[in-house]
């Protein structure tokens, strides 16, 4: 149950059947096809992404501290606009406009994160239509209208883009070509199985869905990524070695057999999906028959769910489950058993009909991302504020906090980036 203005999207209906028609639509935006349309806006996007890394570089060539989490943010949303609509929230350039964005996708995180802990919401139409109510309780007044603003500013995008699409597709725009973006596909898509195309309330009901699961996630992925490899010097090292042996220079770096052969990289991504994914709470289920789960009565019609987080940390799948260790996923090195066992329980985009429509894109994002930060830099982390951003979980570990509001809400880390000499550009 997103906040918005109550039409439900992919995300949020309950309905199996409705559900399904929306997805069907919603699948020709994240097609093998399209995908591959995405790439040249992802790396515009990284470009300007890794300009801010080393920004008023020091003598040495270091650059300013840069906190990671907010970097992040203004990163996947930026990119997520312009796959999404072909228009970004100029987050990355520092648009003072786009200030409030990050304090809205936060706030919008956290009622998003007791909301869905309340089922009762999504049973009774009287109280949905109070929830705003609810809000005003668990949220500032300033939160809330930021959250309005942010909702009313996806809605005027995803209207601008229809409209585009519209003159385009009845030949009065005829110098500029089609935008290739997600919303290119959906609107012209129809659903294979009704022949229905997706109605307007629906379109941006679905854009709202986009940019609210696409971006936290995304972003405390990358942040939690760059968190864990500033911690283990080790896997940084690995995972550089990889890339300089596979790559020539950064603009070599794309999707394709020379990516896909870096298995170091792929296992990197897996741990911290595994360790520090941004969706860890429990997404509930209502049982639509009675079931007995190992001698408990579960009755038709009760909710029920395990957090990700808990999953992800049970050491009858993943041995010491604190320690971020990516050769965990390297048969040749813990044997082909334990990772057999590890896969099964991996499940950062959930399985099953109502997982993640945007796991390959958000997969290519990521490791696009990474390999080109991991290629071309070095980075230290600002020691300083280590305490603002870790939690102490059992034994004594510290683990990078992700506090749960349906995705990751996440600090820092902070850290400063250098040119590394490899750098052949
Ligand atoms: C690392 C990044 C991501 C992770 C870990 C992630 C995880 C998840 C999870 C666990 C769900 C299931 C939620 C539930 O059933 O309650 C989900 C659903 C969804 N995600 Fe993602 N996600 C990521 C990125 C993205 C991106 C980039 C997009 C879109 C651009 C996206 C769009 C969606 C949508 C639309 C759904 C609802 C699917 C449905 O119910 O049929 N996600 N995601």
């Amino acid at each position: 149950m997103l906040p918005g203005n109550g039409l439900p999207n992919t995300f949020s209906i309950i309905d199996k059947a409705h559900h399904s028609k929306r997805r069907r639509i919603f699948a020709y935006g994240f097609s093998e096809a399209a995908l591959k349309s995405y790439e040249k806006v992802i790396q515009g996007h990284i470009d300007k992404f890794c300009q801010v890394l080393t920004k008023n570089a020091d003598s040495e060539g270091w650059g300013q501290i840069v906190d990671m989490s907010k970097t992040c943010t203004g990163f996947a949303l930026d990119t997520l606009g312009a796959l999404a609509f072909s228009e970004t929230f100029g987050a990355l350039d520092g648009d003072k406009n786009s200030e409030y964005i990050f304090s809205a996708i936060v706030s919008a995180g956290r009622s998003m994160g007791v909301l869905i802990h309340l089922p009762i919401f999504g049973r009774s139409n009287f109280l949905f239509g109070m929830r705003w109510l609810f809000q005003r309780l668990i949220l500032p007044l300033e939160d809330i209208k930021n959250i309005q603003n942010y909702l009313s500013l996806v809605a005027a995008t995803a209207k601008r883009r229809r409209d585009r699409e519209d003159t385009q597709a009845r030949g009065i725009e005829k110098e500029n070509s089609p935008e290739k973006d997600i919303f290119h596909y959906i609107l012209r898509a129809k659903d294979p199985v009704s022949g229905e195309p997706f109605t307007p309330e629906e379109l941006s009901a679905e854009a709202r869905a986009c940019i609210f699961a696409g971006t936290d996630t995304t972003s405390s992925t990358l942040a939690a990524t760059l968190y864990w490899l500033s911690s283990a010097p080790e896997a940084f090292a690995k995972l550089q070695a990889e890339l300089h042996s596979v790559f020539t220079s950064e603009d070599d770096i794309h999707t394709g057999s020379k990516l896909n052969s870096c298995l170091y990289l792929r296992r990197v991504v897996e741990e911290v999906l595994r360790i520090s994914g941004p969706v860890g709470g429990i997404l509930w289920r209502e049982a639509t028959k009675d079931h007995v789960i190992e001698g408990y009565r579960l009755p038709r019609g009760a909710e029920a769910g395990v957090a990700i987080y808990a999953i992800h940390h049970n050491p009858r799948y993943f041995p010491d489950p604190h320690v971020f260790n990516p050769d965990r996923w390297d048969d040749s090195i813990v044997g082909a058993q334990s990772v057999a066992i590890a896969k099964s329980a991996w499940m950062p985009f959930l399985t099953g009909p109502r997982s993640c429509i945007g796991r390959s894109l958000a997969l290519m994002e990521i490791h696009l991302t990474i390999a080109r930060i991991v290629f071309s830099y070095e980075m230290k982390m600002d020691e300083s504020r280590l305490a603002d951003l870790q939690v102490t979980v059992d034994d004594g570990y510290r683990e990078f906090e992700t506090k749960d509001q349906l995705a990751a809400e996440t600090i820092g880390p902070f850290l400063q980036f250098r040119k590394s000499n490899r750098e052949i550009c």
